[in-house]
Formats: C-alpha cells, sequence, structure tokens
C-alpha cells in the first residue's frame, strides 16, 4: 500500500463498496461457519434442517404475510426471476418496467426468448424512473424495485391496483432488508444473499403470495420448462420446495453463511436497523453532495433514490468536456488510485450505465467507511484532474 504526502487522514476500514458481492457483514469470520452441514447430504435430516430454518426465519424476519411462501431456488435472483417468468407468462398481457441493466434483461427475455408474451414495455433513462401510472389494472407486472445499475428505486407500491386475477412480479434483489416492501401488492418477490446480507452467490430467495401459486397450479404454458424451473408437480405446487426440499444441490457453506446473516440482522434490530445503516450512508453522500462542485447524483430525485446501489454523474466541465471513452477512463484512473491506497474496490459505475461511480451502501458497509471514502473521492479526484492538465 502506498502512502502520498497529501492524502485524507482517515481511512474506511473496509474498502469493499461493490455492488455485489457486497462487503460481508462488519464482525465476519470463516468461523462463524464452523457448523455448517459439510460433507453432509443437502436431503439429510440435518441439512434439511437448517435449509427449513432458513426459509423460516426469512418469513418471521421479513414479517411476510402468514400465508406467503418462500423457497430457495438455483442461479441466485436471476434464477429466480427467469422460474418465475418461464412458469407464470402468458396466461394475460404483461406491462414491464425498465430503467436500468437488470430491467432490461427481463424485457429481453420476454421480447426475445419468451416471444409468446404479449408484452407493453415502459422504459425510463439511466437516472430516472417509467411512468408506472400507465400500468393496467388487469395486465400482469414484472418491474424491478431497486435499480441496482441506475440508483433509483420505487418509493412505493401505490401505483398497483390490487387484483387477485393478475400477478406482480418484483425483482427486489438490492431491496429486500434495506427498503420497505408492500408485500401485499407483490405476488413474486425475489432477492439473493449476496446484496444486502453480504451473503454468498449463486443462490436466489423466491417468495411467493397466493395469487401466485394460484397461477402455477391454474396456467400450463406452452413451452419447455427445464427441471430447473419448475415448481408444480401434476399441476399442484411442489409444497416440499418450499419447506427446504432445493430442486438440486445447494451450497450448505453458504446456507450456513445466511443463517449467520439472518443472526446478525436480528442482533441490530431487524430490517429496519439494516435499513436505518443504508439511509445514514446515503446521508453522508448526500451532504458530500451538497458541498462538492464535481459531483452529482445520477439519480436527480431523493423521493426515488436509492439507499444501497447509490449512482453519482461528474459535473466537473472538464471531464464532461471528454468523449464518453475518455470518461471511463478517468474514472478508470481515479478507482486506480483508490486502488492503490487500498481504500475503495469496485467503486466505478456499471460499464452499460452512463459513465460515473457507484458506492455500495447496504447494510453490512459501515456508514463511517462511507464518510471516510468521500474524502478519498475528492483526493482522487483531484489528483486525476492534476495527471489529466499535465498530459493534455
Ligand atoms: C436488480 C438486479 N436484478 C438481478 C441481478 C442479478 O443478480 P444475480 O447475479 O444474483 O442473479 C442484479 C445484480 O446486481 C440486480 O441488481
Amino acid at each position: 500500500m502506498t502512502y502520498s504526502a497529501n492524502t485524507p487522514e482517515v481511512r474506511p476500514t473496509c474498502p469493499n463498496f461493490s455492488s455485489g458481492p457486497t462487503a460481508k457483514r462488519p464482525g465476519f469470520s470463516l468461523n462463524q461457519l464452523q457448523n455448517a452441514a459439510l460433507g453432509r447430504s443437502h436431503r439429510s435430516g440435518l441439512s434439511k434442517q437448517k435449509l427449513k430454518a432458513a426459509i423460516e426465519r426469512t418469513k418471521a424476519i421479513l414479517a411476510l404475510p402468514a400465508d406467503y411462501r418462500v423457497a430457495i431456488v438455483p442461479a441466485s435472483d436471476t434464477g429466480a426471476v427467469e422460474m418465475c417468468m418461464w412458469s407464470m407468462l402468458g396466461a394475460r398481457p404483461v406491462d414491464i418496467f425498465a430503467w436500468e441493466s437488470f430491467g432490461q434483461d427481463w424485457v429481453t427475455d420476454a421480447l426475445e426468448q419468451l416471444k409468446d408474451v404479449e408484452a407493453r414495455i415502459y422504459g425510463a433513462d439511466y437516472g430516472a424512473l417509467p411512468d408506472f401510472s400507465a400500468a393496467r389494472d388487469d395486465a400482469d407486472i414484472l418491474f424491478t424495485w431497486n435499480g441496482t445499475t441506475s440508483g433509483v428505486r420505487v418509493p412505493d407500491a401505490d401505483w398497483i391496483t390490487p387484483n387477485p386475477d393478475r400477478i406482480v412480479i418484483c425483482d427486489a434483489t438490492s431491496a429486500v432488508f434495506a427498503q420497505e416492501m408492500d408485500w401485499d401488492k407483490l405476488d413474486v418477490v425475489t432477492y439473493s444473499w449476496q446484496k444486502v446480507l453480504g451473503g454468498e452467490a449463486a443462490h436466489g430467495m423466491l417468495i411467493l403470495s397466493p395469487n401466485a401459486v394460484r397461477r402455477l397450479e391454474s396456467y400450463t404454458p406452452d413451452r419447455a420448462l427445464p427441471k430447473i424451473f419448475r415448481m408444480t408437480k401434476k399441476g399442484k405446487l411442489n409444497e416440499a420446495l418450499f419447506e427446504g426440499s432445493t430442486i438440486n444441490t445447494p451450497s450448505m457453506l453458504c446456507v450456513e453463511d445466511y443463517l449467520a446473516a439472518l443472526d446478525w440482522c436480528e442482533t441490530l434490530g431487524g430490517p429496519k436497523a439494516l435499513k436505518a445503516r443504508s439511509d445514514r450512508s446515503l446521508g453522508y453522500l448526500t451532504d458530500w453532495v451538497a458541498k462538492t462542485d464535481w459531483i452529482a447524483f445520477l439519480c436527480a430525485d431523493p423521493e426515488t433514490r436509492s439507499n444501497t446501489g447509490v449512482t453519482f454523474k461528474i459535473t466537473d466541465p472538464r471531464i464532461t468536456a471528454l468523449a464518453e471513452a475518455d470518461q471511463r477512463g478517468f474514472i478508470k484512473k481515479m478507482m486506480g488510485l483508490l486502488d492503490a491506497e487500498g481504500v475503495a474496490y469496485d467503486a466505478a459505475g456499471y460499464a452499460k450505465a452512463p459513465p460515473g461511480l457507484r458506492i455500495w451502501c447496504g447494510a453490512t458497509v459501515e456508514p463511517e467507511d462511507v464518510k471516510a471514502l468521500t474524502a478519498w473521492l475528492d483526493w482522487a479526484f483531484s489528483e486525476t484532474v492534476k495527471e489529466l492538465a499535465a498530459t493534455s
């Protein structure tokens, strides 16, 4: 690690600001996973007990409606979203709202892969939200609660008219445990362990309302469904899946880590306390943006600004005058300095988003680290501007 003479005094205690996999929870140690059911079948009594505990504790901690079901599914959040799209869509038209890269993936799935789904697409540029008032009362809905790559989230689900005949699918991977979810309005909610809880990748969490179950049991789409997408047996819900009998083999090490992350969440005071940590981090960033002339939030509206994946654009005219590739080059240099100092990793904006920065503020990131980071961002910016001036 190099220490320049003019670097800020306070260093973040953890330099991990990636938006996924995210920082491990404070105090994490591999010793916490000692009781993992390693080397045991995932169908053994011990493993099934742990898988069931992961499901039951999720329901309790998130305070899900009593009749909602939870399953652990393959292929992370993507797997959870796609198994529902493939199994449920097509019964009626669907309104899809997309305003960043992952939402756009679901649009591509619907239009170019499923093909037979009658979809209306509502889009918006990075930093903004689509017009939700256009949602039809009787169409299915598919949307992302928090756009991880754009830093924009929906403030609520008030725009969704309750209708038991349709289903509402919500990709909430960077929102669950950090934002208030209106469970009653949502029939399918998905997330992965590697976001707000700083868990391990590859496992998806699938939350289903009774409406979603009814759709699964009453509608058989005329398309091939691979084994890892199948949630029904002989037209009835595979209840065992929602009690911990996973479709295929999960990692019991990752399961143990998820259980430990839930312990941590409960110790802090539950999802509200986790949300408060994210809000505090966002507060520090808001204070910094207010007094800093080279940076602005990509999402201009505080009401819809994410408190997890927080995104920024550089507003300094010396940088905005550059071609896009050169702006990305500038940011890469800034990131290189932060990386070399060991103060911030993975804080550049998403490659498909406009050039900028993205700082993960999920609960596993210490708010005081976010505060300390702001001085380092100022430092890296001014060092890189100096370098730019010297070479141009
Ligand atoms: C909104 C959103 N959807 C889906 C994904 C994909 O998640 P996973 O890699 O867990 O499948 C991400 C990852 O960042 C995301 O932010």
